[in-house]
């Protein structure tokens, strides 16, 4: 989620606040604010937009504030439109506060605080936090974070500023990430480095359950018992450059090791009592009970996804589920009608082809679920019903975290549909939800092995073409995975069902045209195994994407990825999508490609 800068030192703020703010633009988002201790108050100026356009042109018009000690925030909207009572600075005359992340438990807090007598100007999460500081705020700041931080679930970096202390500003985080920066005279906070590596390279890493209080000549942090705790300086190696990238060579290399903090703040949210729970997105188990047929419509990799998706609920829901190229769609004459379902799933929610297809499917009387990422867009604001995945801005082109969000959403959707049609119980339903609870763990484990990755690209550079191969899931993850190689090493792929190769394919097969075999599968891997070893026979080079515990002849294949043994069969595109997503990176820096920004591609194709 986006950004948050701090300042409290000897020079007037305003700018310094909206400088900083300016270099975590490249994080995307939607509107941003300043709140500064001015003269015995706190003085707000925020504003929906662009920093230029919005937040800086009110400042002109309404003036800066004036003051040493101040807080500000780019906002990537999870609750509540963009719209400038929505952006942060959030608060009271009291207690005014920025945020990242999600507050899971938003509304049963706001329910008990309007309880108590508060009233609530804005839609967003973030405002139980600020009227929550307030209602535990009896004269000491620590004391009310402590309490109000008992009481929040969810993912969060807090910027705190208290009126009756003008000199400090107070921070906390969990998930979200927050640093602390030590400057001469002056202290900063910042959700990166990018922020404040003009004025400092050194800095501490906020932990979780820790506080910090800054003022312009001292640093001090306490646990969540109000015990100091003493932390060690960090000192920024990076360059800006590096530092947009949070240390990361690439945007895409740092998205895919958020993928498991994002399927955290997507499905947390939307799961209760250890039972899907998707009632917030105007989605009941009844309604769902009530389609008899389900279109899912997308375009590229978010069409994948659905892939996965359609698997997934004719597996456990038993309800047909045909997956849709956007723009062949829309102009097919598709026999959709009343009692359908149309499922649209895109990142950015203004994908053309996608967006029209949704438009038809409601001219002809379907329902529309729109699964999307940018909040406010085109898609999310004309569907029916609408599930915002939390992946934040995805920056580089070629999408992987916003895929990975896409597929969790899919994959609590099938469960709900599953309980609500009696194919499964809630036993089941429970068992289930938590399997997609733990894959964050999993992805984690995965990614501390990204050298064999790397060295599986280093096979492919010099590939005429490459095949991606698999049965079931595996089928529809081999789908992704060559679009990620194309799309990022301009190396020629194509996705098969492993079944199918024999039936003409498989004459492309030579000693240059490697074939990456994702066999996952357990109910297929035998198939699978005898598909491999058909191409294999005929000269090709055999990447397995596979489990640990397998270990395969070399008659079977050259190289092998290996995945957490104990992950389910139906859970493994979690797990197995990202070896393809490293391969394909890899392959792409080893080429020399432009990673971020492939050739010929936008990140949302907003034409035909
Ligand atoms: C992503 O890797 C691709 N560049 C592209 O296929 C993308 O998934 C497609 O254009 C759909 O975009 P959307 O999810 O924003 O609708
Ligand atoms: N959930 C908060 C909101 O929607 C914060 C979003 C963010 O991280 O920018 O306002």
């Amino acid at each position: 989620m986006c950004g948050i800068v701090g300042y409290v030192g000897r020079q007037q703020c305003a700018d310094i606040l909206v400088s900083a703010l300016k270099k975590l633009e490249y994080r995307g988002y939607d509107s941003a604010g300043i709140a500064v201790h001015s003269n015995g108050k706190i003085k707000t100026v925020k504003a929906k937009g662009k920093i230029a356009e919005g937040l800086e042109a009110k400042l002109a018009k309404e003036g800066k504030p004036y003051g040493t000690c101040g807080i500000a925030h780019t906002r990537w909207a999870t609750h509540g439109e963009p719209s400038d009572v929505n952006s942060h600075p959030i608060g009271n005359g009291r207690i005014t506060i920025v945020h990242n992340g999600i507050i899971e438990n938003y509304r049963e807090i706001k329910e008990f605080l309007i309880s108590k007598g508060y009233g609530f100007e804005s839609e967003t999460d973030t405002e139980t936090v600020a009227k929550l500081l307030d209602y535990y705020y009896s004269g000491d700041p620590i004391d009310a974070i402590i309490s109000a931080l008992s009481d929040i679930e969810g993912a969060y970096a807090l910027g705190i500023i208290f009126r009756d202390f003008p000199e400090k500003i107070y921070a906390v985080r969990k998930e979200s990430p927050l640093i602390v920066g030590k400057g001469k005279g002056e202290n900063f906070i910042a959700s990166d480095m990018t922020a404040i590596l003009e004025h400092t390279k050194e800095y501490y890493l906020l932990e979780q359950g820790e506080i910090a209080v800054l003022d312009g000549d001292s640093i001090s942090f306490y646990n969540l018992h109000k015990g100091s705790i003493e932390k060690t300086i960090c000192i920024a190696d990076w360059d800006m450059d590096a530092a947009e990238k949070g240390g990361y060579e690439h945007f895409m290399l740092k998205e895919i090791h958020e993928q498991p903090s994002v399927i955290k703040t997507t499905i947390n949210p939307r799961i209760k009592d250890g039972l899907p729970d998707l009632s917030e997105c105007g989605i009941t188990p009844e309604k769902l009970n009530s389609y008899k047929r389900i279109f899912v419509v997308a375009c590229g990799t978010a069409m994948h996804a659905g892939v996965v998706g359609r698997y997934v609920i004719e597996k456990l829901a038993r309800v047909p589920v045909s997956v849709e190229i956007a723009s062949e769609f829309r102009y097919r004459e598709p026999i959709v009608s009343e009692g359908d379902l149309v499922i649209v799933i895109s990142q950015s929610g203004e994908t053309a082809d996608s967006l029209a297809a949704m438009r038809l499917a409601k001219q002809l009387g379907a329902e529309t679920l729109a699964i999307v990422n940018v909040k406010g867009s085109s898609i999310a604001r004309e569907a029916d019903m609408l599930i915002y995945t939390h992946a934040g801005p995805e920056i580089a082109v070629a999408s992987t975290k916003a895929y990975m969000v896409q597929i969790a959403v899919m994959y609590l959707l099938a469960f709900e549909m599953a309980l609500a049609a009696g194919k499964i119980d809630e036993t089941e339903c429970r068992r289930l939800t938590s399997l997609l609870r733990e894959t964050p763990e999993k992805i984690e484990k995965i990614l501390e092995n990204t050298e064999d990755a790397q060295y599986i690209a280093a096979q492919l550079l010099t590939a005429d073409s490459l095949l991606y191969i698999g049965r079931g899931l595996d089928y529809a993850l081999s789908m992704e995975g060559s679009l990620k190689l194309k799309e990022l090493s301009y190396i020629h792929s194509e996705s098969y069902a492993a079944g199918e190769l024999k039936h003409g394919t498989i004459s492309l097969i030579t000693d240059n045209v490697p074939v990456i075999a994702v066999a996952t599968q357990q109910n297929l891997f035998d198939k699978t195994i005898s598909n491999i070893k058909e191409v294999k026979t005929r000269g090709a080079k055999v990447i397995i994407v596979c489990r640990e515990s397998y270990v395969p002849d070399k008659d079977i294949a050259d190289f092998k990825f290996g995945l957490p043994d104990d992950v389910e069969d139906l859970l493994m595109p979690m797990a197995a999508v990202v070896p393809l997503q490293l391969i394909a990176y890899y392959t792409s820096v080893l080429r020399g490609n432009d990673v971020d920004k492939p050739r010929n591609l936008a990140k949302s194709v907003t034409v035909e």
